[in-house]
């Protein structure tokens, strides 16, 4: 009797162990447990990237010791079978073929900064955009937006300045001479070269155009890109400034905003603007947006209408009755030739100074 009380467990546990044994190797076939193989490997097939990506700023992820946040497998996942199929494309994270909120939450894992993780809030996440719309998660690019294209623009001038240097030395050597005849072959060859380095600029200009703010924001915001083409705009196109000194891309309150609101968010620039002021002008305090247009106008001041139309809207009937010329002259001149604090005074309360 105290023999079989010890067997039956025995034999249990060998019964048991040999079904978890089997089971995990049904598991292990279907769906081989993640193999991390390390970036190293991932060089072997794909050069390419992985010389561009040995100077980017996602190389820093080299340090982390948990594999699954290490190099190129924090993205693509690990890489085990896809290296043991001879690079089988299924058998890889392709983040481009996810739905949009999967693919940003690879990214999401690390990029916990507080303005980033905004994100499912932004119209632009619910606009169903991707990360990879602006940034290139290969890039050297200091923010990761492209910047391949500003390279290619600096050899440019480089090449520039070589043919403009071969062309003077072939000039100053005798004619018939050997010594003229190579350095016209090396001047021919750096023709050659800008002419082919010309083309990939050109095949390439789309890139080009994505390569910084606000250009990248312009591929989707034509409204935007011709309102700062009008006569009054923040200097955006004189790179002063960009969208995002009042945007965030990646979400927030009102209108993807960076402060609270409107009038916050000008007041980081404005801040003599936006008082407070003993005597405040009530539109001011409400929202700059009442008088101004943020990205462009072709009235001076970035203004929504011609000055004297805009106050009127509100002050119909002020000092200026209409009929005697001077006092209608006064109506349709500029207030703020005399309201000169229009946004609020310490001193004035019709805002002379
Ligand atoms: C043995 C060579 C080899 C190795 C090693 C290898 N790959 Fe690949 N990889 C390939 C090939 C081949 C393809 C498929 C190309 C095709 O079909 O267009 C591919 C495709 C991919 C794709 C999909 C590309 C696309 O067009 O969307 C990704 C992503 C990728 N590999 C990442 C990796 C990563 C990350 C590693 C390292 C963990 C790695 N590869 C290691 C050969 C390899
Ligand atoms: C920070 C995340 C991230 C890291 C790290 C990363 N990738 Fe990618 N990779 C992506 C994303 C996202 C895409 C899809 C791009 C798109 O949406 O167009 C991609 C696309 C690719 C592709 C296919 C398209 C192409 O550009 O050729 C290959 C191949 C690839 N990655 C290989 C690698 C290799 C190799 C490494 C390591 C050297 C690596 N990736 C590191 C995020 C990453
Ligand atoms: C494994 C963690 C990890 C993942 C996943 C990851 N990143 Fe990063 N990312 C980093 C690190 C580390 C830096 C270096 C800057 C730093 O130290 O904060 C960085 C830098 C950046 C920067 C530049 C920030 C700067 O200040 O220069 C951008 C933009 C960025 N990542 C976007 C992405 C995008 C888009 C994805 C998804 C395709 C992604 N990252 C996925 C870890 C990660
Ligand atoms: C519509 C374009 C756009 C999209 C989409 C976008 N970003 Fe950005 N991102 C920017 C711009 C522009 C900056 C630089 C200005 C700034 O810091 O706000 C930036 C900056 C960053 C930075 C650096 C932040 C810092 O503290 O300096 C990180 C990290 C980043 N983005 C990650 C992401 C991730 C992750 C996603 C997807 C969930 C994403 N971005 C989607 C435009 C975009
Ligand atoms: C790939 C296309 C795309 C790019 C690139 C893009 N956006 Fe957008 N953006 C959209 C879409 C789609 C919407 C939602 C519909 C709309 O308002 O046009 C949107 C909406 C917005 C809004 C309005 C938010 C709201 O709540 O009304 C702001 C602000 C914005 N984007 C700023 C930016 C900035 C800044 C950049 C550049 C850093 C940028 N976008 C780049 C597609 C894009
Ligand atoms: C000087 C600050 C400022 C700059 C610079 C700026 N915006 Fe705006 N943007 C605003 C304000 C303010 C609003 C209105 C938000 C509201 O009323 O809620 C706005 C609204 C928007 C909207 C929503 C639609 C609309 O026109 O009301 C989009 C899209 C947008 N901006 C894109 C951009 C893009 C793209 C750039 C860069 C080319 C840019 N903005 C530069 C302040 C700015
Ligand atoms: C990141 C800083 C910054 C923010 C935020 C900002 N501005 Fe500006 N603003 C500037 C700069 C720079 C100029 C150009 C000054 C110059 O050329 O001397 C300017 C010029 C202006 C002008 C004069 C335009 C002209 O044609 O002379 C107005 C009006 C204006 N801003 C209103 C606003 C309003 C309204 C907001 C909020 C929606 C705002 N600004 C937010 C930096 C900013
Ligand atoms: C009641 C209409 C009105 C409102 C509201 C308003 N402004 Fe103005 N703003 C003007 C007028 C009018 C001018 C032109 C002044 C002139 O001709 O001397 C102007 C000019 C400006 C200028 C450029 C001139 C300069 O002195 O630098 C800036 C910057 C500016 N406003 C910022 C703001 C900010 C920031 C707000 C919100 C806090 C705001 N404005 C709200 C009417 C307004
Ligand atoms: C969006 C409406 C609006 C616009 C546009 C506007 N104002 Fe006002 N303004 C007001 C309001 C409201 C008051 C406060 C009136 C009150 O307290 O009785 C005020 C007060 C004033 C005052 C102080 C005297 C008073 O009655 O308290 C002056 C002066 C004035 N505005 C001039 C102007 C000028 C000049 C412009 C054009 C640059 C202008 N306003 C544009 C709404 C506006
Ligand atoms: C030649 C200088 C001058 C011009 C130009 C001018 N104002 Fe005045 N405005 C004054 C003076 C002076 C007062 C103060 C009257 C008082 O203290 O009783 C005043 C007072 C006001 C007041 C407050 C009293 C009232 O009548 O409601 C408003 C509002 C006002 N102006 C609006 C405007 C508007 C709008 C314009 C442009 C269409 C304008 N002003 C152009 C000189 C001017």
């Amino acid at each position: 009797m105290k023999k079989a009380k010890i067997v039956y467990p025995v034999a249990l546990g060998l019964i048991l162990g040999l079904a978890w044994m089997c089971n995990s190797m049904k598991a292990g076939m279907a769906e081989p447990t993640p193999e991390y193989v390390g970036s190293d490997v991932c060089a072997m097939c794909h050069s390419d990237v992985v010389k561009k990506w040995s100077f980017a700023t996602h190389r820093r992820t080299l340090l982390d010791k948990d594999p699954a946040k290490r190099g190129c497998e924090a993205c693509h996942g690990p890489g085990g079978a896809h290296v043991a199929g001879g690079g089988d494309k299924t058998k890889i994270i392709r983040p481009q073929l996810l739905k949009p909120e999967d693919a940003a939450h690879i990214c999401l894992k690390c990029h916990t900064q507080e303005k980033v993780t905004l994100w499912p809030t932004s119209q632009h996440a619910r606009s169903k955009l991707t990360c990879t719309k602006c940034h290139d998660p290969h890039s050297v690019g200091e923010k990761s937006l492209l910047s391949e294209m500003d390279s290619k623009r600096l050899l440019m001038e480089g090449l520039t300045k070589s043919i403009k240097d071969a062309e003077l030395a072939v000039n100053a050597l005798p004619a018939d001479s050997p010594e003229k005849d190579a350095q016209t072959k090396k001047l021919d060859e750096l023709k050659a070269e800008r002419v082919k380095l010309e083309k990939s600029l050109k095949s390439e200009e789309t890139v080009y155009h994505q390569s910084a703010e606000p250009y990248v924001c312009y591929n989707c915001h034509k409204a935007q890109e011709v309102q700062s083409h009008l006569p009054s705009h923040h200097p955006l196109e004189e790179g002063k400034m960009k969208c995002s000194d009042c945007h965030n891309p990646h979400g927030g309150t009102n209108g993807m905003l960076k402060e609270e609101t409107v009038t916050e968010t000008c007041r980081t620039c404005h801040a003599e603007k936006a008082g407070p002021f003993v005597f405040e002008h009530v539109p001011v305090t409400e929202d700059c947006t009442n008088c101004h247009k943020p990205h462009g106008s072709v009235q001076d001041n970035l203004l929504t209408q011609p000055q004297a139309f805009l106050c009127q809207k509100c002050h119909a009937n002020t000092h200026a009755p209409r009929g005697s010329a001077t006092r209608f002259a006064e109506r349709y001149t500029t207030c703020t030739k005399c309201h000169t604090m229009i946004h609020g005074s310490d001193t004035d309360k019709v805002f002379f100074n």
